[in-house]
């Protein structure tokens, strides 16, 4: 880590001054073929744990997947940090999975105590309620990724941050994964702005376990390659399963399912989750086997579930309580820092052996994975921003918290137009068929002026047409020169189906950007789990709060 020089007095005080000033980088950790390693060219695994205490939950059963709908940031509490790090470190653990931070608190102590101490964070980029892919109404739009980018402009400056991940949990059935193109469409800006701020952050996603017939065709589909030329450009670098198959004093067999699916997996693929709770106690016996061969030859380790308590209809996750500033460790927590201690990682195969990463054509679309190759353009801030500008009538809510109301008035608003012989169709996206209306990555409030002027005008511009019991104002400023929401969007969408490099946040101050709030009708965020199956629900982060199923019917 230091470059040779001088006495040893010296290269420790060089290595105190280092820690002190938060010079001391860690090594980079990049993907070679299908697995991760550090720039000294040895093989990283992820010997990682959870890292967030559980938001708000309710047992409401709108709520199936007990999804947070508050959280709380582990990464802007120095003091707590402080208290954590010593016991991280008996634990043994490189890495810490995080699940939602606020891009406008500083996380200098944490993250500088974390790095001086060898631990890496996955950064989870979505927050609860309406801060994340919406699991019911997918799209990929401008809000999420200033979010998305806010939170990576937060974090850039920090040396231990090893991978963003642009979802977690957002598909859950079949049914679902017509958002696995919105998510693919996160993966590609997101990755094309690390490289543009020359980060070398992985990019990852966080899959539930559950059917082959969906879960398989994901992991692939993420880091497929669309235009069946090799490229990477939308392709995740690191696949995570939430995986809890192996409960209780269970053996190897427990994984070999899962070893024959990923067997020939491209790219970097760990157990972003891992530690049923189902038959207590935890003896935390696969740690050996996740680490060794054969599966080491296909996984780069696992993240055990949870530092902190975390409650689920399974069980209890935690592995230490916290009264204050002490923590006390339980048998769980030491019996996992026994395994962990135990593993020695396995060399194979060298970095020189590992080849370079192949990018496949994606899976064909079939009835349990409904997922076009066509992805949605990159949302486009300045042309929503212009859309705002010069509708002829606007959303103007009397409340700021939108994220409440936005859902049903899009609704009532197709609806409305609906009944004028209009459709929904330039807001609408659809997965499945690949097609995205040229409004469809705008921010849900600017959508709803785009609708509300559509009806506005189909009206004859009406006073009363534009009122929405009070949420919808004429737009005076509109200019003359832009005749109707129609013109509008042809004034301000030159491009509406381009791929491009996303810029920084218009309010990319870090800090100003990316804060949702727990206000939305209220399903999901961030701690709890619900087992189904194999499946179990970890700390899932996926909004739901705009309805547009029944705008459809008019698309
Ligand atoms: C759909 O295709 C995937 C492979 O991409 C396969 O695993 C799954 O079984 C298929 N579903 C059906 C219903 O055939
Ligand atoms: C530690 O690892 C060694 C070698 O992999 C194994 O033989 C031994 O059983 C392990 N010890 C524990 C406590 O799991
Ligand atoms: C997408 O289009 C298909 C085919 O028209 C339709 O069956 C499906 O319901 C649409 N999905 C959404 C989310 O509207
Ligand atoms: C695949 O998707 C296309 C476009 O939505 C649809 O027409 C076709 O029926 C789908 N194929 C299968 C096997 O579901
Ligand atoms: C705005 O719309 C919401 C949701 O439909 C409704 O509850 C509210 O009364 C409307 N008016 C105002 C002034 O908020
Ligand atoms: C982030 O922190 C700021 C400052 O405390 C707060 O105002 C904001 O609501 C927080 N954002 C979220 C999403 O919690
Ligand atoms: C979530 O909604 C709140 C208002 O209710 C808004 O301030 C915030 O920007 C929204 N977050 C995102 C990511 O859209
Ligand atoms: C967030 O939600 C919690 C629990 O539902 C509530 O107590 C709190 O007041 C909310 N905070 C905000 C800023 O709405
Ligand atoms: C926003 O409205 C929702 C639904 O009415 C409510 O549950 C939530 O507490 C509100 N949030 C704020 C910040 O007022």
């Amino acid at each position: 880590m230091y470059t040779k020089c001088c006495s040893r007095a010296v290269a420790l005080a060089l290595g105190v001054l280092g820690i002190a000033a938060g010079t001391q980088a860690l090594q980079k950790v990049t993907r070679a073929g299908r697995y991760l390693y550090t720039e000294d060219g040895n093989r990283f695994f992820i010997k990682g744990v959870a890292y967030q205490e559980q938001g708000a939950t309710s047992t409401d059963p709108n709520n199936p997947f007990s999804e947070p709908s508050t959280f709380i940031d582990p990464l802007q509490d120095g003091t707590a940090c402080a208290r954590d790090i010593p016991f991280l470190q008996q634990l043994g653990v490189n890495t810490i999975r995080v699940y939602s931070v606020n891009s406008s608190l500083n996380h200098d102590a944490c993250m500088s105590a974390l790095s001086a101490a060898n631990i890496y964070t996955i950064i989870d980029l979505a927050l609860p309620t309406n801060g994340s892919i919406d699991r019911l109404s997918p799209s990929w739009t401008t809000n999420l990724l200033d979010l998305y980018l806010g939170t990576i402009n937060a974090f850039n400056k920090y040396d231990n941050v090893l991978a963003y991940n642009v979802g977690n949990e957002v598909i859950v059935d079949p049914a679902g994964t017509d958002a696995a193109p919105f998510i693919k469409a996160a993966a590609r800006d997101v990755r094309a702005y690390l490289n543009k701020i020359s980060s070398s952050a992985l990019v990852g996603y966080a899959a539930i376990d559950g059917d082959d017939n969906w879960v398989l065709p994901l992991a692939e589909y993420l880091s497929c390659d669309p235009t069946s030329a090799n490229s990477g450009d939308s392709s995740i670098d690191l696949f995570g399963l939430n995986n809890y198959e192996w409960c209780g004093d269970d053996t190897p067999a427990a994984y070999s399912g899962k070893n024959g699916d990923f067997a020939g997996y491209n790219v970097p693929a760990y157990f972003s989750e891992f530690g049923c709770v189902k038959q207590p106690p935890r003896l935390w016996t696969e740690v050996g086997t996740i680490f060794s061969q054969p599966m080491s030859d296909i996984w780069s380790g696992g993240v055990a579930f949870s530092y902190f308590p975390a409650q689920s209809n399974d069980g209890q996750f935690g592995m230490v309580t916290i009264n204050g500033n002490s923590v006390t460790t339980s048998d769980d927590f030491n019996r996992l820092k026994a395994q962990y201690g135990n593993v020695t990682f396995p060399t194979v195969p060298s970095k020189s052996s590992a080849g370079s990463t192949q990018f496949p054509s994606c899976p064909p679309n079939n009835s349990t994975w409904l997922a076009s190759t066509s992805l949605p353009p990159t949302p486009n801030e300045d042309a929503c921003t212009c859309l705002d500008g010069i509708l002829s009538c606007v959303f103007t809510p009397k409340t700021s918290n939108t994220s409440a109301i936005v859902g049903s008035l899009l609704d009532f608003g197709c609806s409305s137009l609906g009944s004028v012989g209009g459709s929904c169709a330039d807001i609408s996206a659809n997965g499945s068929t690949g097609t995205y209306g040229r409004v469809a990555f705008c921010d849900p409030n600017t959508k709803l002026s785009f609708v509300m002027s559509e009806y506005y005008e189909a009206t004859g511009r009406k006073a009363t047409s534009c009122d929405f019991s009070g949420n919808a104002t004429v737009n005076q400023n509109a200019p003359s020169s832009v005749s109707g929401a129609n013109a509008a969007a042809s004034s301000c969408l030159t491009n509406p189906s381009a791929v491009f490099t996303p810029s920084a946040p218009s309010s990319s101050a870090p800090g100003s950007t990316g804060t949702g709030t727990n206000s939305s009708g209220g399903k999901n965020g961030a701690a709890s789990l619900v087992g189904e199956g194999n499946a179990l629900i970890g700390l899932a982060v996926t909004a739901v709060f705009s309805v547009l199923g029944s705008a459809l019917t008019f698309a």
